[in-house]
């Protein structure tokens, strides 16, 4: 098998933490006989700076040419006084609509070495395991009329949604739900908008082909603390894009660190490949970031684009042993520092690799 991947490690600590996860896949793949061709080219900032745009046209040429992309973060500091429509981030929501993958899947799972990073009793976080289905081409972030009119001093975004753009995301929301425990929660705010009544609506209809899940419906305000008191009650949450965004980054909580959750997105063109974590300029080139969201990710492209299972769970082994074994980047290496060893993200990404090596030799022997 051969993946073609194109890798856009933007800003912040993208470039940093992508590096060790395309290593870590590379390494993978070849050892069982696989290969992974990467391109590289520029998103976000330093495509601002080097190529006055924030997705310049060879880069959307070698995402659509390519059999995955994967991306690292975008945005910064530096570029924060730009208007949405001119930012890094524009960069990526561009990217995103060319490629059409309309279902962002986010895990949020409890880690038990790393439940003391979380602020929630272990109690609560304990066995937690949701993923998130937020629909990620529609709603507030790309519905129009939007304008700032600064002679006025008003602004508008629409939240606007069609029946089959629910209906799609809906799908695959149930269809992943019969493979885990059958339960699908839709969260809405149905109690005032009208296009979550017709999210709701349809969410309803779709149910029908699925009668073996059971459906409930949440609206948003009681589910961001719903997940915080009762976190294990959810398993596929289904939401719409600008609502998956927030409990998604505020279910990183149950982890303990937004450095450790990957997402990929599925149904369209060509799947797109995240860790959740942003670009963190604070701690950028400095060999503090996490990479392990992003080696998760690098699980996720093997698993979803290369058909790679057992090399996927490799990866998700590896990185559960190597927390196991005390290694920890300095995000999680809360509480008594003595007790871990703690490394940089280099030394974090050649920690994965040697440990997913010895796994995959032990099967292959
Ligand atoms: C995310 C990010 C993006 C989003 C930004 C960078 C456009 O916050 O992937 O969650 O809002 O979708
Ligand atoms: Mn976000």
């Amino acid at each position: 098998m051969k993946l073609n991947l194109l890798v856009v490690a933007g800003d912040g600590i993208g470039p940093e933490v992508t590096r060790e996860a395309v290593s870590v896949m590379q390494t993978v793949a070849s050892a069982s006989g696989h290969e992974i061709s990467v391109t590289e080219k520029r998103i976000g900032g330093i495509a601002i700076d080097t190529d006055g745009t924030p997705l310049p046209a060879d880069t959307l040429e070698a995402a659509l040419a390519s059999d995955a992309v994967f991306l690292g973060a975008v945005g910064g500091t530096k570029w924060n006084a730009l208007p949405p429509n001119t930012r890094p981030e524009a960069g990526l929501l561009q990217l995103r609509s060319a490629l059409g993958g309309f279902a962002n899947l986010r895990p949020a799972f409890a880690i038990k070495e790393l439940a003391v990073n979380s602020p929630l009793k272990v109690e609560v976080i304990e066995g937690a395991d949701i993923l998130f289905v937020r629909e990620l081409l529609g709603g507030l972030y790309f519905g129009s009329p939007r304008e700032w009119n600064k002679q006025t001093g008003e602004a508008w975004n629409t939240m606007r949604y069609t029946r089959d753009e629910i209906v799609r995301v809906a799908r695959i929301a149930f269809q992943i739900a019969q493979k885990r425990s059958k339960k699908l929660t839709s969260v809405d705010k149905a109690n005032v908008l009208e296009v979550s009544q017709l999210w709701r609506a349809t969410v309803n209809e779709v149910a029908a082909e699925f009668p073996d899940v059971t459906l409930e419906h949440q609206l948003v305000d009681s589910m961001a603390m719903l997940l915080m008191s009762c976190p294990r009650n959810y398993d596929v949450v289904l939401t719409e894009n600008l609502f998956g965004d927030i409990l998604s980054d505020e279910s990183a909580v149950i982890t303990g660190s937004l450095g450790m959750l990957p997402s990929a997105t599925i149904g369209g063109k060509v799947n797109l490949y995240e860790p959740i974590h942003g670009s963190a300029p604070d701690i950028a080139g400095k060999g503090l970031a996490n990479p392990l969201g992003a080696i998760l990710t690098g699980a996720l492209v093997l698993r979803h684009s290369a058909g790679l299972e057992a090399e996927a769970q490799a990866i998700e082994t590896a990185v559960r042993k190597v927390l196991e074994a005390g290694y920890r980047t300095a995000d999680l290496a809360r509480g008594n520092t003595t007790d871990f060893k703690v490394l940089s993200t280099t030394e974090m990404g050649k920690q994965v690799r040697e440990t997913v090596s010895t796994l995959l030799s032990a099967q292959v022997s």
